[in-house]
């Protein structure tokens, strides 16, 4: 990410939360960032060990240092934590709206209070700069805050009548206990986005965060606990790679949770999607992208570079609605290459907590691998590096963000997600064979496009199979609008007046002998 995004995320921030401060003052508690690194799971309102006791390190993808060490749950305490949201279930769904609302408000408030603290954690356990962690905390509660107001306007529908004795209603309830599933590139958003939704909706939930990243999930039970949100309502279980599709299976089979949301890869959203068809759940998948950023020759060049510094390189490339893959027009192409490496030559790699960082690490060495085998894939069939193109010297998780032009449709980079710091740009000659290139994918989350035709812009906004396009935008995500995919991106809407359906039923009510 720029320094002058970086910037802008933290005066964002501070406008939001000088905004909340009107209505924070009856919450005052602060947590230090270091006593968020809590130890125990949460379930039933309970901090909870696993029944072995078993933990597993939750670790700096910076330096390796070890953050916390928190318990390695497995297939029993998934299906205790599904018991206690079944059992809660029954009264969260009958306290009001409002009554949800007020809680909900509350929690966001509080978490409000200590974004600085929830943003130190999650930096700790992700890695992105601080900057850009403040910024993930002020959007991942803006969900709570949104859908506190959403859940208030849950109308349902009166029919007009076919018939003189009957009278036809739409009743719209939650679905019960939900399966939240999260990745680790966003540790506490991804968690909001879905969980504010199915808790103002009246559902419960059982989340599984990210291995690598659950502490700021624990940490937003911490606060819920605070503002007096039912036990039960919220549960986390956290646990190892080793027992994560355990986990995964037991809410995914299990008869009692009626709906599974899923952020992640393709490849473990269609396990889990098939693991919910023997109990018919709703299922929600926001999967993997290969997102196109296509430069047309009318675009504002400078514009263009900005918009794809902001796609590729927010999260250190490793979000799902990155730029994978730039194409760029013919007469704008070696400019275009130019002022893009020139920018990227400016970032400042190392531990997302110093101050000046704008990439931080990758996840893990395994991460960085994949980068690297695009990267050497990439220039032995003709790839030319302009900027980066090897590992950072900073550590094994760190790749020196990367600039590759000549790029050719035969390349990795261009049919797999690098899901890392690799810019790779592709000319073309053609709208028609832009637009093309861009669909030639299983893939469809988000796209953007530069251009200053009008006609053009109108054309390309329609012909992109995605299910989110930016236009001289690459910046897109916002707690108001509907966020996900269409093809092998997934199913089903987060954020916006849409995200709550997901957690609702309709239920048709006829009133006969009126
Ligand atoms: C994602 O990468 O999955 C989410 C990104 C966002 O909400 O901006």
């Amino acid at each position: 990410m720029s320094q002058k995004m970086s910037r802008k995320l933290v005066s964002d921030l501070k406008l939001l939360t000088k905004s909340l401060s009107t209505h924070c003052t009856s919450i005052q508690q602060s947590r230090s960032a270091s006593s968020l690194a809590f130890k125990n799971a949460y379930i039933n309102g309970q901090w909870v060990t696993a029944e072995d006791g078993r933990t597993f390190p939750v670790r700096n993808p910076a330096n390796g240092d070890l953050i916390s060490e928190v318990p390695d749950m497995q297939a029993k305490e998934t299906q205790t934590a599904v018991n206690h949201a079944a059992d809660a279930f029954k009264r969260w769904k009958n306290y009001t709206a409002i009554e949800r609302s007020i809680l909900l408000k509350k929690w966001h408030d509080i978490m409000a209070k200590n974004q600085e603290d929830l943003a130190q954690i999650l930096t700790a356990e992700n890695g992105k700069p601080l900057a850009e962690a403040r910024g993930e905390i002020g959007y991942g509660i803006s969900f709570v805050e949104w859908f506190a107001e959403e859940g208030k306007r849950i109308y349902g529908d009166v029919i007009p009548s076919a018939f003189k004795s009957k009278r036809l209603l739409h009743l719209k309830q939650p679905v019960g206990v939900c399966g939240i599933i999260t990745p680790w590139n966003f540790p506490n958003a991804m968690i909001l986005r879905k969980v504010g939704a199915a808790l103002a909706a009246g559902c419960t939930v059982v989340v599984k965060p990210a291995e690598d990243t659950p502490l700021s999930a624990l940490a937003t039970c911490y606060f819920a606990e605070q503002v007096g949100i039912p036990a039960g309502v919220l549960n986390v279980v956290t646990c190892s790679h080793q027992h994560a599709s355990e986990v995964g299976r037991v809410l995914c089979q299990s008869p009692k949770v009626s709906k599974i949301s899923f952020t992640g890869s393709t490849a473990t959203g269609k396990v889990l999607m098939k693991q919910s068809i023997d109990t018919m759940k709703r299922v929600s998948m926001e999967l993997g992208g290969n997102a196109a950023f296509i430069v047309f020759n009318s675009a504002d060049v400078d514009a263009a570079v900005a918009g794809a510094v902001a796609s590729k390189y927010r999260g250190t490339g490793q979000t799902c609605i990155s730029a994978n893959r730039i194409l760029v027009q013919e007469e704008v192409y070696d400019e275009f290459c130019e002022k893009l490496a020139k920018v990227v030559s400016q970032f400042v790699v190392g531990d997302g907590q110093e101050d000046g960082t704008t990439q931080g690490p990758l996840i893990n060495e395994k991460a960085v691998d994949k980068v690297d085998s695009h990267v050497k894939d990439a220039v032995a069939k003709g790839g030319k590096v302009l900027i980066g193109g090897e590992r950072h010297v900073k550590g094994p998780t760190f790749y020196s963000p990367t600039v590759i032009r000549d790029i050719t449709e035969d390349m990795l980079v261009c049919s797999e997600e690098t899901f890392g710091p690799l810019a790779p740009v592709i000319k073309f000659k053609t709208e028609e064979e832009a637009v093309l290139l861009a669909n030639s994918t299983r893939f469809g989350l988000a796209g953007y496009f530069y251009s200053q035709d009008i006609r053009q812009i109108w054309r390309v906004a329609e012909d992109l199979e995605v299910g989110m396009v930016g236009i001289n935008e690459g910046v897109i995500s916002s707690t108001s609008i509907a966020f996900g995919g269409i093809k092998e991106s997934g199913l089903g809407r987060e954020g916006s007046k849409y995200g709550i359906d997901e957690y609702l039923n309709i239920k048709y009510a006829c009133f006969g002998g009126m």
